[in-house]
């Protein structure tokens, strides 16, 4: 069912390259394909970040989108958080929302606002203005980023490309912006459908060649944001956004695991299983145990640990560990993360805490 499983791929198990081999036989890797590990790895989402010191340093001196523009830099914030954390996987300091500038969007970061779209899609004509991304040529900076990260990581430490699932991104397209109740995105969605597909399927065009880009510039894995998609019923997602999520990952390279995320998708997750991935990921709402019996146990999981949770104390995080571990039940293809991203006050000391107890607790 799985369109890109490892498993029924010929993936070069061994290779004269010994640091293709320390990437493919380390823990995260291996959990992606729901082998045995030693420990359970663990990343963060959202592991660069205001939260850290270093990171509002280097943020100081340049705006977000330049930032993200600028290869040294973003290589930089990428490798600093990884080695600082501890963590098993690096993921590239990029955004989501950068591919909507090749696709003929005005975007900005607005200080203390968040993302602004200038000119959001709202009608049929809206979509039909829209450019065709035929490569990924404009988002070279952040393959020049990617080249740059995996030359300074650790040669046995992976490194995560990512981009914006479907709806995640059209929402972002439609609202001009964040949203609390997606009042246009729904109403295109069921208004318009025609507009509706013809927007999704356009962003679905263009997400392989994005990712696979990023592949090819040397990210091991990838993963698909559906941040915002448990805003939706279950009959609107299997309407409206399965085929095209379903089509985005079919067409990423074979062989590479797709992490498909989204929170919220209690009520949804056979669903996004349905559409793809070989890693789902559960956010805080529903109980890993419960979550991951549902997917099914022939896919890999990455979750729960409520974010909220570091701003607690040591000990509490790491009693609230245990828990998700214990409910992973030691069994191969368990990805530690949070629910969601890392929120900007959040003291590093406990991120190092968990982290830590995460090693420490589920060491075989
Ligand atoms: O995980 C990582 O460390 C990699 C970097 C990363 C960022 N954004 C950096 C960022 C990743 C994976 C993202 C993805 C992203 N961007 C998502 C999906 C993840 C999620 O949280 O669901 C979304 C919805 C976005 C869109 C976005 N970017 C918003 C809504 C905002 C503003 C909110 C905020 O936190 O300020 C951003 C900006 C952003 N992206 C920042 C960072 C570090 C903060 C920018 C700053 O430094 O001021």
């Amino acid at each position: 069912m799985t369109t890109n499983s490892p498993t029924t791929q010929a993936t070069n198990l061994t290779s004269d390259n010994p640091t293709t081999d320390a990437l493919h036989n380390s823990p995260f890797m291996r959990a992606c394909r729901r082998e045995s590990v030693p420990y359970t790895p663990v990343w963060l989402m959202r592991q660069a970040g205001r939260y850290m010191r270093e990171y509002r340093e280097v943020r100081a001196r340049t705006t977000f989108l330049e930032l993200c523009k600028t290869p040294e830099l973003a290589s930089e914030v990428t490798v600093y958080a990884a080695e600082r954390l501890g963590v098993d996987a690096a993921i590239i300091f990029a955004d989501i929302l950068l591919i909507l500038e090749p696709l003929g969007l005005e975007l900005e970061f607005a200080k203390g606002e968040g993302p602004v779209i200038h000119n959001p899609v709202r009608t049929a004509a809206d979509v039909d203005r829209l450019r065709e991304m035929e490569s990924a040529d404009s988002l070279d900076y952040v393959m020049q980023a990617i080249r740059q990260t995996r030359r300074a990581l650790k040669p046995d430490l992976p490194l995560i490309g990512f981009a914006g699932a479907p709806f995640t991104l059209a929402s972002y397209m439609i609202e001009g912006g964040g949203s609390k109740n997606y009042v246009h995105t729904k109403r295109l969605m069921h208004a318009d459908s025609g507009a509706w597909h013809a927007l999704m399927s356009r962003i679905a065009r263009a997400l392989p060649l994005y990712l696979n880009a990023q592949i090819e510039a040397g990210a091991q894995a990838v993963q698909l944001f559906d941040s915002w998609v448990g805003c939706l019923s279950p009959a609107d997602y299997r309407e409206f956004v399965l085929p095209h999520t379903l089509q985005a990952i079919r067409n990423i390279r074979p062989g590479v695991p797709v992490i498909h995320f989204g929170t919220g998708t209690a009520t949804l997750l056979e669903l996004l299983r349905e559409a793809g991935g070989d890693v789902i990921g559960l956010d805080w709402r529903i109980p890993l145990d419960e979550g991951w019996r549902r997917i099914g146990y022939d896919r890999a999981v990455m979750g729960n640990f409520d974010q909220i949770l570091l701003f607690t104390s040591p000990a509490i995080i790491r009693e609230h560990v245990g828990r998700i571990l214990q409910q992973a039940g030691g069994r191969p293809g368990h990805i530690f993360n949070l629910g969601h991203g890392i929120l900007p006050e959040t003291p590093v000391e406990n991120v190092l805490a968990l982290v830590e107890a995460v090693h420490e607790l589920s060491r075989r």
